[in-house]
């Protein structure tokens, strides 16, 4: 079946156990025959999984398959009806086959550049999951997904996306961008600028529904829809964030979480899944709609603070003052509160340490 001889070995991850090329190597080195990262990306597909298990589309199209394990869980444990499956390389489509046959995955498999297909054919959801940047391929994407439908896209150029090379961050996502303390919650503000661009060139907007990190996996899930009203609404939330009195952007500024879609998704969650996974779910359910947060550390060490502040403390000392406070999915050493600078600054001098 397979052009060349190459050695599978079954993998369990989430529900399904498919055959992979040795997960141990299959991420570290360029020379593997299809791709797999049992890691980062696996937090990546267990809250995708549990977030298309509550969005419930009829289709969803696995732009980049490699060995197919995201649209056989989107069959398997998220019940979507039909899978569309796609990958350049010709091993990876006969692997991602041979997988979605052992669940009798609903499903039709093509062997095509990622832009090819997405320019003749709409699917109700779009999977892109690339090598690098995700910039490439955005406008085909962003065509492809029909009104109503949904859009997932992860990044792992973190360079670019989190304004440490401006130069490339200008080149690739049309932005100029300085590394903020919040860089990690800059990447998904960056990726959703580049959607929103995308879809608001095919005359769509976008609806933010849930953006997460993990290790150098960015993502982000957005509903696009045919509608010039909501492009409009959409240009009011792009805008710029402040360092050191100079501005920096186009970013997306509007909310990034569906935070009901993440309780539900959150509601799902079994041992199956990564617990890593279960934090991000937690956080983006009750995460503020607030551009930025303060790393606690970075600003203990700027006021020389002799012991970090506790956490608890903190927030509930914010909240007191009437702030919002919440921690933060970007980073455990975040607080995000629309509390201004001054007064962190003194909440943080008053909190207790111990
Ligand atoms: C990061 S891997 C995908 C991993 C997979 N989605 C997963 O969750 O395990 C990227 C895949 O994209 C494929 N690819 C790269 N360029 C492509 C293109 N222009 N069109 C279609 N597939 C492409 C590669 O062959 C590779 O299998």
């Amino acid at each position: 079946m397979f052009s060349y001889i190459v050695e599978f070995v079954p993998y369990r991850e989430g529900k399904v156990e498919l055959l992979v090329p040795d997960p141990n190597r299959s991420w570290q080195s360029a020379d593997v025959p299809v791709f797999l990262n049992p890691r980062a990306a696996r937090v990546n597909r267990d809250v995708s999984v549990l977030a298309l298990s509550v969005l419930k589309p009829k289709d969803v199209l696995d732009g980049m398959a490699a060995t197919g394990i995201r649209g056989v869980r989107y069959f398997v444990e998220s019940g979507i009806p039909e899978v569309v499956f796609n990958d350049v390389n010709p091993t990876a489509i006969q692997l991602a086959r041979r997988n979605a046959e052992k669940y009798n995955v609903n499903a039709r498999f093509y062997q095509r550049d990622f832009r090819v297909l997405c320019n003749e054919e709409r699917f109700w959801t779009v999977d892109l999951d690339p090598f690098g940047s995700p910039a490439p391929f955005i406008w085909a994407a962003a065509r492809a997904v029909r009104s109503g439908g949904y859009l997932l896209v992860s990044a792992t150029d973190t360079r670019p996306l989190s304004g440490a090379s401006p130069k490339q961050a200008l080149a690739k996502y049309g932005a100029i961008l300085w590394k903020p303390e919040w860089y990690p919650e800059l990447m998904v503000r960056v990726l959703y600028f580049l959607l929103f661009h995308a879809a608001a060139i095919h005359g769509k907007g976008i609806e933010p529904i849930l953006a997460f990190t993990y290790e150098h996996h960015v993502r982000v899930v957005a509903r696009l829809r045919e509608k010039p009203s909501l492009v409009t609404k959409n240009v009011r939330q792009i805008g710029y964030y402040e360092l050191d009195g100079k501005q920096y952007g186009p970013i997306w500024t509007g909310p990034l979480q569906d935070r009901e879609l993440a309780e539900k998704a959150l509601e799902l969650w079994d041992d199956d899944y990564t617990k890593a996974s279960r934090k991000i779910l937690d956080l983006a359910s009750r995460e503020p709609p607030v551009l930025g947060y303060y790393n606690v550390h970075f600003w203990a060490e700027r006021l020389k603070l002799r012991q970090i502040p506790r956490f608890d403390a903190i927030i509930s000392a914010l909240r007191e003052r009437g702030f919002v406070a919440e921690r933060t999915l970007w980073s455990d050493k975040g607080i995000k509160t629309d509390a201004d600078p001054m007064t962190f600054e003194e909440v943080l001098r008053g909190a207790r340490a111990d």
